[in-house]
């Protein structure tokens, strides 16, 4: 702790230190120009004096009004700390990158890396000092909006991308907050919000492992989440937030609450006064609460009646100063904030170019009969809602504007240098039931045996708040595909979304699909790239692509039952765990994707059939690139546990490669498997690997069935 902030705390008073644990919305106590303060401190009920010594704001940004607004805080603030100023920068701040599912689709650490770096850069010029990104909640449930932010439904993928992106911002010179602790995508149903029910080592397996990993790379802050948990908010659990956060995993950073959960336990029906709530939530070592004003209006006299210990708050008030410190804030209370500066550097070629980029390494193509790439001189049409639209920047798209972005249509337009027709085909509101506009789409493209249709869900579909009980493509969209396909074109869908949205009604209309995701700001020159084959699609499914809803929640390390249907086919449902109207698979798996090329993989081997604790293995397989031209496939290695004291999962990653290959070039590919990766959590709480035999798979998605037997001997 340096002088300054020992010196700090030994000056402030209770009602002081209360304020500066407390952040809230800029908008409810500066207008944005002027920075003067406003009269009523919103729903929070501040008064001026608290306002004056708040710690932090959220959510307001703009080089110049983070000095103003610095420059009024630091004239009224008695000790003269300043504020820091935290933002949802979620994937890029003006040069919008693929929402973060899709990123995830790259599989690619160095990519998010770099992304997050930019992120960082842009957001530091625009008076920004940390993010609340990365979010890693595990997600299995593609109603839930908020799975666009996620990297998807693999507990050890989430960790490594969360790690990248920590490391990208770093490297950007901005603070991050990993989030939200813990479990917020087990929302049930899908719902936003709702509650979550999840085993202890369902959590400590699958939902902690990707936190602990953001924090162990060095994550400045933790997030804690709105949800139940087992019957207790979040910020009710001691449990997670003292004795496994702090305790277990050693973080000694700032743990903030999100938006105005602390007072939202009494919605919750945990507890039933503010008192209580701040009580609680310091207690678990909350140090920062998020727009809800307990602690301002509690903190003070919960010390003064003995209830909470001044060196509880100490502690707390010591992080957030070390915070700002790590910041540079009292050195420099405006940061890196430079407006002349961020007028290069927002939107530059270079960040364009990596939006690009990364737009092109994110999106999955799901089907492909031939019709990809396009031929540049052969002539095509483009249909459907998404070929002009510009909002492709998906949810939290921070300062990103339409405007800036490339459509698909412009892509494509720069990419051939000639004008493309385009019917819309559905006009109004595109989640609406209205068909009216079909009719006069295919009547405009009439002269085009190929159509590529852009179709999917708003940007505004997902992300917070965004839950959808029905995710299938909307209905006058599909109506569009089948019209089409049904007047005698090739189609080739490219669909926008911000989650696995259910394609199977347009499938069979569908000659190709390409999955572009909310591909951000260069979109559309991305999305140019891929159909026109100036790049190949390399990207692999992070989340399953059910075929109905009600297959949500789908993932694909789930367990098998005791009554598995196999083979996966509708005659065989009776009595055994199974639909009557749909299979058991997803339509397309984790890890799946298609590019340009075929390819053949074959010969499991492994070094040795036994492994010894501590030991490892390698284990090989031939790889070929059968198809006419140069690729890449992601070779992907799993593993199976047949028995053990917990049932393990039907198959686990554990690793991944990205092989690139000539055509007609062949390669054996190594993967390196330790005694370590075959540990989990054993009936006995232990985390520890167990003898017996496992399968080890490797594939070109999680479906494969190469497999070679691994005994682990002890
Ligand atoms: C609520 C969201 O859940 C969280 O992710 C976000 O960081 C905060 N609001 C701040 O905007």
């Amino acid at each position: 702790m340096t002088e300054r902030i020992e010196k700090l705390i030994e000056e402030m008073s209770l009602e002081e230190k209360a304020r500066q644990l407390t952040q809230v919305n800029a908008k409810i106590v500066y207008t944005a120009t002027t920075a003067a303060i406003t009269g009523t401190g919103g729903a929070m009920g501040l008064s001026e004096e608290d306002k004056a010594g708040i710690g932090s704001v959220l959510n307001f940004s703009g080089a110049d009004e983070e000095k103003a607004v610095q420059d009024d805080h630091l004239s009224k603030d008695p000790h003269k700390i300043p504020l820091i100023f935290m933002q949802d920068v979620i994937h890029g701040c003006h040069t919008i990158f693929p929402v973060p599912l899709a990123l995830g689709c790259s599989f690619d650490e160095a990519l998010a890396e770099e992304c997050a770096e930019m992120s960082a850069v842009e957001s530091r010029l625009n008076g920004v000092q940390l993010t609340f990104s990365p979010m890693v909640d595990l997600v299995r449930d593609a109603r839930w909006g908020r799975v666009m932010e996620s990297t998807g439904e693999d507990p050890y993928l989430n960790g490594l991308m969360g790690k990248a992106f920590v490391r990208g911002y770093h490297k950007g010179g901005m603070l991050c907050c990993v989030k939200h602790f813990a479990a917020y995508g087990a929302a049930e149903a899908g719902r936003e919000y709702n509650t979550t029910d999840v085993s202890e080592r369902n959590l400590k397996e699958y939902f902690l492992p990707a936190y602990r990993a953001c924090v162990e790379e060095g994550a400045d802050l933790v997030m804690s989440s709105f949800n139940l948990l087992n019957g207790i908010p979040l910020n009710g659990h001691k449990d997670l937030l003292v004795d496994t956060l702090r305790k277990e995993w050693g973080f000694d950073g700032v743990l903030i609450s999100d938006y105005a959960a602390v007072k939202e336990m009494i919605a919750h029906g945990y507890l039933e006064t503010m008192e209580e709530c701040a009580e609680t939530a310091i207690g678990n070592e909350l140090d920062m609460e998020m727009m809800s004003s307990a602690y301002v209006r509690h903190l003070p006299e919960l010390v003064k009646e003995g209830k909470v210990s001044e060196e509880r708050v100490n502690e707390s008030l010591r992080r957030v100063l070390e915070m700002k410190e790590k910041a540079g804030l009292f050195e420099c209370p405006y940061g890196d904030t430079d407006a002349e500066k961020a007028k290069d550097v927002n939107l530059s070629p270079a960040h364009r170019a990596l939006a690009r980029k990364a737009a092109v390494r994110s999106a999955v193509l799901l089907k492909n009969g031939g019709v990809l790439p396009l031929s540049a001189d052969r002539p095509f049409a483009l249909a459907g809602p998404f070929a002009e639209e510009k909002n492709i920047l998906g949810s939290w798209a921070c300062h990103g504007r339409p405007e800036d972005a490339v459509s698909v249509k412009e892509g494509l337009e720069a990419a051939l240098g000639r004008k493309l027709v385009s019917a819309k085909g559905c006009e109004g509101d595109i989640l609406a039931a209205d068909e009216s506009g079909i009719p006069a789409a295919l009547e405009a493209v009439k002269g085009f045996k190929t159509i590529v249709a852009c179709i999917g869900e708003p940007s505004a579909s997902s992300g917070e708040g965004a839950s959808r009980a029905d995710i299938r493509i909307p209905a006058p969209q599909a109506a569009l595909v089948k019209a089409l396909k049904e007047a005698g074109h090739t189609v080739a869908a490219v669909v926008f979304g911000g989650r696995p949205q259910v394609l199977s009604e347009i499938e069979p209309y569908c000659d190709a699909i390409l999955y572009a995701w909310q591909p951000g700001t260069e979109g559309g020159n991305a999305i140019a790239d891929l159909l026109l084959g100036k790049e190949e699609p390399t990207a692999r499914l992070t989340m399953s692509f059910p075929r109905k809803t009600g297959q949500c929640p789908i993932y694909y390390n789930c367990f098998n039952t005791g009554r598995p249907r196999i083979p996966d086919t509708l005659e065989n449902s009776n009595y055994i765990s199974s639909y009557r109207d749909t299979l058991n698979a997803p339509l397309y798996p984790f890890g799946y994707g298609l590019g340009y090329t075929d390819w053949e993989l074959k010969g499991v081997r492994l070094s040795s059939e036994k492994i010894v604790e501590g030991g490892r293995v390698t284990v090989s397989a031939l790889l070929k690139n059968t198809g006419k031209r140069a690729g890449s496939a992601l070779v992907q290695l799993y593993i199976r546990d047949r028995f053990a004291s917990v049932v393990r999962p039907l198959k686990e990653l554990k690793g991944f490669q990205r092989v690139s290959l000539a055509a007609g070039e062949e390669r054996e590919v190594c993967f390196d498997l330790s005694e370590e990766m075959l540990r989990f959590y054993t009936a006995s709480g232990e985390f520890a690997s167990e003898a017996g035999k496992f399968d080890v798979f490797v594939g070109l998605d999680s479906s494969t069935s190469l497999s070679a037997e691994l005994t682990l001997v002890k």
